[in-house]
């Protein structure tokens, strides 16, 4: 008798407890953190914080990596904030590459919805590649942190979107990271084992200095 009733009375507990923040669209006037945004207040919220249509229009690719990557994160779309998920659309031109880069906060998923994408990840235990030709309806998973690309090898313009595990899951390209900053030559020549020309090169190409 006594058992059951204890039972009872703790889901009693449990649903009365049930204040359970539905969401927890983004203030986005307040800083971002680890925990992501703090929350819009809830009558402020409206169904356009849980709908973006920064998606359906294709992205520029007249740029030096012939390709576009437009994100839906939580500074761009509120209403992810807070649920561990975000999205973003990928254009690659013919000849587009989105060259080297890793996701700190999320693992990947890509969907391919038009032309071919030839991606490939590389693993940080033993530095394995793992490259894959990903046609229409295709999709391949890329590992948190791991460094990936995507190019277009072929002779149409490619669409894909990719969902990741992570309401702001970063992004650093790699290139960008050696070569668009004021990072100097000999530190990033004794570094990374590059030969000078080919840092100064890619600085100019880029906008770095020093
Ligand atoms: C795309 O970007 C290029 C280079 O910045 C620019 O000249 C062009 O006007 C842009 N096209 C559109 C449609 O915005």
């Amino acid at each position: 008798m006594y058992l059951p009733l204890l039972f009872i009375f703790s889901l009693f507990f449990i649903s009365s407890q049930g204040a359970v923040q539905d969401f927890c669209v983004a203030d986005l006037s307040l800083p971002n953190g680890p925990a992501g945004y703090s929350c819009k207040k809830s009558a402020k919220v409206t169904e356009n914080d849980f709908v973006y249509h920064g998606l359906s229009i294709a992205g520029n690719t007249t740029n030096i990596i012939k390709a576009a990557v437009t994100p839906g994160f939580d500074a761009q779309f509120p209403g992810v904030n807070g649920l561990g998920i975000s999205i973003a659309r990928l254009d690659l031109a013919v000849g587009g590459v989105i060259p080297f880069h890793t996701h700190p906060g999320a693992s990947e998923i890509l969907v391919v919805i038009q032309g071919t994408i030839y991606a490939g990840f590389i693993s940080s235990f033993d530095n394995v590649v793992y490259l894959k030709t990903l046609n229409k309806g295709d999709v391949m998973v890329f590992p948190q942190g791991l460094l990936h690309f995507q190019v277009n090898p072929s002779k149409i313009p490619a669409i894909a979107f990719a969902s990741f595990s992570s309401a702001n899951p970063g992004l650093q390209i790699t290139d960008f990271a050696f070569f668009k900053n004021d990072l100097p030559t000999e530190l990033l020549a004794e570094t990374s084992f590059l030969d000078v020309a080919q840092i100064k090169k890619l600085k100019g190409v880029l906008g770095g200095t020093n």
